[in-house]
């Protein structure tokens, strides 16, 4: 089965079931600034779900070019993608339940073939707000899957949306390919991240909205959006172990290993994230707009790091520099058919990436030159060893990966201290809060709303503390452009009254206009001075510790604002479940 054939044959099922084949949308979301890329199919449909009139009726199927980069650590597994395909079908106030699951269920076993023995499905368990989708399983079990194939799991598994901040959302039922593998642990199912299931379609009955302070109300209307994944499809139809083998990704993988010069046991990972970074960027770049080329900000940054990140896993492989206009040429011959925008801007998608390849290249190259500097002042002194510290300026400075780094020492017959860059890259990480996201990969990026952002997350933590308890704890930290990413430890799902007390804390603080201070002074006293630290390093250790007002202080590396008038106005969008115990936030300032 071709991904061709798959379109194909979705949208004419779809059609057969009275529904219209509507054009895909772009990439880059219009009127949306809460999200930088089409997650979903049905992201541009929002106004339709919410009760505009649709030109084309109350039953539509498309195609859509999707981008999602909240788990671009995982691609070089078997399954994650930065870009994917996704088959959908609507209800606009049309048909529900029972309509979905059953065409869901005759077009997997009927049209695909699938062995009806191998469909798990999931449920919404219900939870103290929405009750369990009895509904949903009932219609299953009358279509054939028995109850022991039925799970029913909780919001972080069985709930969808909304795409944004606010909007449609509702119970969804997941649909699972049983692999055959063994089962990793006695609770090993659908859901799990074993590679047993493999979810490939997502049928969401949005009958709630997401209001702005957090609270669902009922939207008034009975609305069913599906998403099928193109590429986990194939891969599971042609019964392949993954996405990579599929006749999506072989010519691209090909073409990878004609022009590397490197083989070795990492290669398969690096092989992936160039043919997955390369495709997605490529599909940026071609959408048309033209409006987002590689930069620092938001969607742009996203495509600077999908490029660069491709750049230093070519360079494991020792493919040549230009790859990425090579790369992205077999993309666009690839697609072309289905979407013909690549074809018509390939001139622009060329130079784009010839243009990025080449200023990485450029912040290399002063790598090279400090590379070489030190090395030489190295061989004078009759030394061997590069120092940790060192290999740690190259990386977080230049954009150098350690094993970079290290090819070159060897290549002058010198060592690299590992252990020194190790606890380099970890004292950096545990003292700037490991905000991870934003400097892995050697893109230290400082700009102005990352840096802003740094410091709300200050403010959010102190606010917590104030609202939920002395036990509310940084687990961990992400910032992006765009958002704050904040983990903390807390028992329980915050209330709305509490959300919306823990923003007004934060505004308060801006509004006030505190300035901050940095001093620097021994761990010992940072802590004896009532300093937060999560840094455990040794007590003389010298720390930056920053204080906003009288409000808040902590051990960080920072960098921070100097005053908080300007920041924004702080709104927190999201409140879930991280892991047992601990919470996530993700919050955003608002200009
Ligand atoms: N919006 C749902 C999803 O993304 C179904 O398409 O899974």
């Amino acid at each position: 089965m071709t991904a061709d054939k798959l379109r194909e044959l979705y949208l004419n099922f779809f059609k057969s079931k009275g529904h219209t084949i509507i054009s895909g949308a772009s990439l880059i979301p219009e009127n949306d600034p809460t999200v930088l890329f089409t997650t979903a199919g049905m992201h541009p449909l929002v106004p339709y779900l919410m009760g505009e009139k649709h030109p084309a009726g109350t039953r539509l199927t498309d195609v859509q070019k999707c981008v999602r980069t909240g788990d671009i650590d995982s691609v070089g597994d078997a399954s994650h993608l930065t870009f994917f395909e996704m088959l959908g079908n609507w209800s606009l106030d049309d048909y529900f339940k029972k309509e979905a699951i059953s065409w869901s269920y005759e077009f997997l076993t009927q049209v695909l073939m699938f062995d009806p023995e191998k469909l798990n499905v999931t449920v919404f368990a219900g939870d103290g707000v929405v009750p369990a989708d009895e509904e949903a399983v009932e219609i299953w079990k009358g279509v054939g899957i028995p109850e022991e194939r039925i799970f029913r799991l909780p919001k972080e598994d069985n709930w969808w949306g909304p795409a944004g901040q606010t909007g449609p959302c509702g119970p969804d039922t997941e649909m699972f390919i049983d692999t055959g593998k063994e089962k990793c642990s006695e609770n090993c199912r659908p859901g799990c991240r074993c590679g047993k299931y493999v979810e490939i379609w997502n049928d969401v009955f949005m009958q709630y909205n997401k209001k702005e302070d957090g609270s669902y109300e009922p939207l008034g209307r009975h609305n069913v959006d599906t998403g099928m994944g193109v590429e986990r499809t194939i891969c599971m139809m042609n019964g392949l172990q993954t996405v990579y083998e599929t006749e999506l990704f072989v010519p691209i993988i090909s073409k990878i290993r004609e022009l590397a010069t490197v083989s070795d046991g990492d290669s398969t990972r690096s092989e992936r994230i160039v043919a997955d970074h390369m495709r997605t960027a490529t599909f940026i770049l071609g959408d048309g707009k033209g409006s987002v080329v590689p930069g620092n900000l938001g969607a742009n940054y996203v495509l600077r790091r999908l490029i660069r990140s491709a750049v230093r896993h070519a360079k494991k492989l020792g493919m040549p520099v230009g790859f990425t206009e090579e790369i992205a040429d077999v993309v666009i011959g690839e697609y072309k058919h289905v979407y013909p925008e690549l074809a018509d801007n390939r001139a622009h998608i060329l130079s784009e990436l010839h243009l990025e390849e080449a200023r990485f290249e450029k912040t290399l190259a002063s790598g090279q030159k400090e590379f070489d500097k030190v090395s030489s002042a190295l061989r004078d002194h009759g030394q061997t060893q590069l120092s940790g510290r060192t290999a740690f300026k190259l990386y977080d400075t230049y954009g150098f990966p350690l094993e970079m780094t290290i090819e070159l020492a060897s290549e002058r017959g010198l060592t690299v201290d590992v252990d020194g860059f190790n606890q380099a890259f970890e004292k950096h990480r545990s003292v700037s809060h490991g905000d991870g996201g934003t400097f892995k990969g050697g893109l230290a990026d400082h700009s102005e709303l990352t840096t802003a952002l740094h410091t709300a997350t200050h403010l959010l933590h102190r606010a917590l503390k104030n609202v939920l308890g002395e036990h509310v704890n940084q687990k961990g930290s992400n910032i992006t452009p765009e958002r704050l990413r904040f983990d903390f430890s807390h028992p329980e799902k915050m209330t709305p009254e509490q959300i919306k007390q823990v923003e007004d804390i934060v505004n308060e603080q801006i509004s006030k206009d505190l300035s901050v201070k940095m001093e620097v002074m021994s761990l010992d006293d940072a802590k004896k001075s009532g300093a937060t630290a999560l840094f455990t390093g040794k007590y003389d250790e010298q720390v930056k510790v920053y204080s906003i007002g009288n409000f808040s202080k902590e051990v960080c590396g920072g960098p921070h604002v100097e005053h908080l008038g300007g920041m924004g106005h702080f709104r927190i969008l999201k409140e879930e479940s991280s892991s047992a115990g601990v919470r996530r936030i993700k919050a955003v300032l608002e200009k």
